[in-house]
């Protein structure tokens, strides 16, 4: 096995006050939220974010997600339209995360922001992640804590195994309940539009703020966007009735049936809840792609509520590798 240099840190009073030492130091810290870990460095130290970049293998050119504790540091950081107002005070803390046009009081580098003069901010409810970032007193960028375009990861046993070599330390707080991303919302022209879906439906957005733009096409404006991103090593089959020989299954609400017991299998939620699958897709992917089949086959699953955002990451596992 590899050796591993980075601290394993406990959730505790002490275990958080370590962290937002090495924060402030420009270190690097995976740390937990409700959706997935976030790889954290100090915003405003291009030194400290530029060690984010090398650690993913990120092209430069992904602009990161700034962590705050609350909307009072948010609007220091964007300034709010009225829509992002509404949105902030509807779903944070939580997962959401809203790009607006960056404020002159920020203090978000331009590294983090990827040279771009907008910013997205989230203030998230992970009671730890929020002890955290009040204790640190800037904003933390985080990407996910994991290679770029590899899975996602929901506990910090998947930080150690994609990046333990080369972060200085992991907040340890067990696994993250969402198991997505949080949808990411843009408030810069008349209408917000949606980036990427994730851990609010878009329905739930939709009835504060009436019906959401589609994200703008062309330009990469939320590389998550990026095809062939959050993929297993393994190839997936969508939308599969049954299995085939030699491929391993992910059901959902247990559609595979006669399954012999030799066949990695599992199921994303047998009651067919999405929430629940929601939060064992990446786990899920991660111990079938161990297994070391070469093929994933994938049950159906509903396109609505967080089905959107599931169906948008097994999509792009999915798609073709570059
Ligand atoms: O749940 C999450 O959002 C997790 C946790 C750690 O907070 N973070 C996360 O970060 O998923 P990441 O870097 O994997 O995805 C952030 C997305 C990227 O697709 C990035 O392009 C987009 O946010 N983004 C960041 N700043 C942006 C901006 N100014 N305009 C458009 N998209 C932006
Ligand atoms: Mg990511």
């Amino acid at each position: 096995m590899k050796e591993k240099r980075a601290m394993r840190l406990p959730p505790t009073a002490d275990g958080i006050a370590e962290a937002a030492r090495l924060l402030r130091d420009g270190g690097l810290v995976a740390f937990a939220t409700e959706t997935v870990y976030g790889l954290g460095a100090d915003a405003a130290s291009p030194t400290a974010v530029a060690k984010i970049y090398a650690a993913k293998g990120r092209p430069s050119f992904n602009p990161l997600i700034a962590h705050v504790p609350d909307g009072v540091a948010a609007r220091r950081e964007g300034r709010f339209p009225a829509e992002a107002e509404q949105l902030a005070a509807a779903f944070w803390p939580g997962p959401l995360t809203l790009v607006v046009p960056v404020a002159e009081t920020g203090s978000v580098c331009e590294l983090a922001r990827a040279g771009l003069d907008t910013i997205a901010l989230r203030a998230p409810a992970h009671l730890v992640a929020h002890a955290l970032l009040t204790e640190v007193g800037r904003p933390v960028a985080a990407p996910s804590a994991n290679r770029s375009g590899r899975v996602s990861p929901v506990t910090a046993d998947h930080v150690m195994e994609d990046l333990g070599d080369c972060i200085d330390a992991v907040l340890d707080c067990g696994p993250c309940s969402v198991g997505l991303e949080s949808t990411i919302v843009a408030c810069l022209g008349a209408r917000p539009a949606l980036l990427r879906p994730g851990g609010v439906p878009r329905a739930e957005i939709e009835r504060v703020v009436g019906p959401l733009e589609a994200a703008p096409s062309g330009a990469i404006s939320a590389p998550g966007m990026l095809s062939s991103h959050y993929a297993p090593r393994a190839r997936l089959r969508l939308g599969a009735a049954s299995l085939e020989r030699g491929e391993a299954g992910l059901d959902f609400g247990r559609q595979f049936h006669d399954i012999a017991s030799d066949v990695p299998c599992l199921d994303l939620s047998r009651a067919g809840d999405l929430a629940e699958a929601a939060a064992n897709l990446y786990s899920g992917l991660r111990r079938l792609d161990a297994s070391g089949v070469s093929v994933i086959a994938v049950a159906p699953i509903p396109p609505f509520g967080l089905g959107e955002a599931i169906m948008d990451r097994l999509r792009r596992a999915a798609a073709p590798r570059s």
